[in-house]
């Protein structure tokens, strides 16, 4: 059985190998829903066809208050009761986004601040719709490599903030939501196997959302103003992208399956990136399985990126699809291009009910702490700012009170 770990482990390096183990997840997510019904009020479609040609229904949509780092902070929460631990137990943090609050400070820092993990270092990690499996990997190496011990891996996104609403193309197929993980070192075999991360930037042009960089857009004759893209604004070649994805979903689950000396007939589950019912249909096909064994959820949170393979994998896990001992792969596809599978052996899981009081009761004053904390500093900074300001007035009026009682007046 694998159990999370409070404290620091004895680092075996070069003794026995250290596996990187599933053992906390949970979902952040929007409280609006947004049906097809209510998109054709504000773009040129119908629920027909975005059923017919998409398998989606409906899809969240953040509120002003809800962001990119609100999001990935519930469902950071959320995994961190399951996996029974305390923030302060949390070496690293990673944010798998192509949507986050700012270039910098990184998403993962400001959700970091709020858990008031005050051991973890925190970063973003950008590779679009195959950024949660990316994420993981690079959680899962440092924890094989006995750098790390414990890390928490977010997918989060508020993509409704750069869709082009007039782009019908893309407008229908994007939602917002976050998914996370909590990874966990143990001696125990299993938890991530295998992944493949690959990427083909020559295929840049196909899907994209020009932003704030060192690059001009309208310098960029194939995604450049007079294509009609907007800057800030997600633009999409949508057939292109169908093909690729129907392409290497199968290729790389092989991929990963092989270098875990597993074949897809071990599998138990495949939680792949949700974009499209039509792709995973095709990729079911070209794997010759059926698509049951694929988890599907996008009728109803459509395309969320790099959380929607962390939110499936949640609700597959609530359904109970997936049990300890389960193979399980996870793949992602999208902007880069890029494109990734990762294989993993399902861990014996903390459930909630056996949550110990204490920790839960810890971990809750470490958020009100956290959030105090924050506060104060960010008060103490402005006293700090003020002082410093008043300071060199009052060496101005004290110097010249000075030269006047020196003076003969
Ligand atoms: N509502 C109604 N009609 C629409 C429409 C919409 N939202 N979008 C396109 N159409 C129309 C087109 O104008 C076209 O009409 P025409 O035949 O009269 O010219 C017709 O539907 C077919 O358009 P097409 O673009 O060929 O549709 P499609 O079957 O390729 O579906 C996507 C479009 C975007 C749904 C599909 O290409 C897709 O899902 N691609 C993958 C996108 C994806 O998953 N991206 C994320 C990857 S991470």
């Amino acid at each position: 059985m694998v159990k999370a770990k409070t404290t620091a482990p004895p680092r075996p390096r070069n003794t026995e190998p250290i596996y990187a183990h599933i053992v906390g997840w949970g979902v952040g997510l929007p409280e609006r829903t947004m049906t097809n019904d209510d998109l054709t009020a504000f773009v040129d479609t119908s629920d027909e066809w975005i059923k017919a040609r998409t398998g989606i229904h409906e899809r969240r949509i953040a509120n002003s208050k809800e962001t990119t780092a609100t999001l990935g902070l519930k469902a950071a929460q959320a995994a961190l009761n399951i996996a029974d631990i305390l923030p302060t137990d949390i070496d690293l943090i990673i944010c798998a986004t192509s949507s986050p609050e700012y270039i910098f400070p990184s998403t993962a820092s400001v959700i970091q601040a709020w858990l008031g993990a005050s051991n973890a270092g925190a970063f973003d990690l950008s590779a679009a719709c195959s950024g949660f499996v990316y994420a993981v990997d690079m959680a899962a190496q440092s924890i094989r490599s006995g750098s790390i011990t414990t890390a928490v891996v977010i997918g989060s996104e508020t993509f409704s903030r750069v869709i082009d609403w007039t782009d019908r193309g893309t407008a229908i197929l994007f939602g917002d939501g976050a998914g996370a993980v909590v990874l966990s070192a143990s001696s125990i075999e299993g938890g991530v196997l295998s992944s493949v991360l690959r990427s083909d930037g020559s295929g840049a042009e196909m899907l994209g959302i020009p932003t704030v960089g060192s690059i001009d857009i309208a310098d960029i004759p194939t995604i450049g103003v007079n294509e009609g893209h907007k800057m800030g604004k997600m633009h999409m070649n949508g057939g292109e992208v169908f093909k690729f994805a129907i392409r290497v979903i199968g290729e790389s689950i092989t991929q990963a399956l092989d270098l875990a000396g597993l074949t897809v007939a071990d599998l138990k589950l495949i939680v792949p990136h949700q974009a499209n019912l039509r792709i995973i249909q095709a990729a079911a096909r070209a794997l010759k399985v059926d698509e049951s064994l694929f988890m599907c959820n996008l009728d109803r949170f459509g395309n969320t990126s790099a959380a929607s393979i962390p939110i499936a994998l949640c609700e597959a896990v609530a359904l109970g699809r997936v049990v300890p001992g389960d193979n399980i792969a996870f793949v992602g596809f999208g902007g880069g291009l890029t494109w990734a599978s990762m294989i993993v052996q399902w861990s014996d899981p903390q459930s909630e009910d056996r949550s110990r009081l204490l920790t839960r009761q810890r971990r809750e004053i470490s958020y009100r702490v956290a959030w105090w904390r924050a506060r104060l500093i960010r008060i103490s900074r402005q006293i700090d700012d003020l002082v410093r300001r008043i300071r060199p007035q009052r060496g101005r009026m004290e110097r010249l009170r000075r030269n006047m009682d020196r003076s003969d007046f």
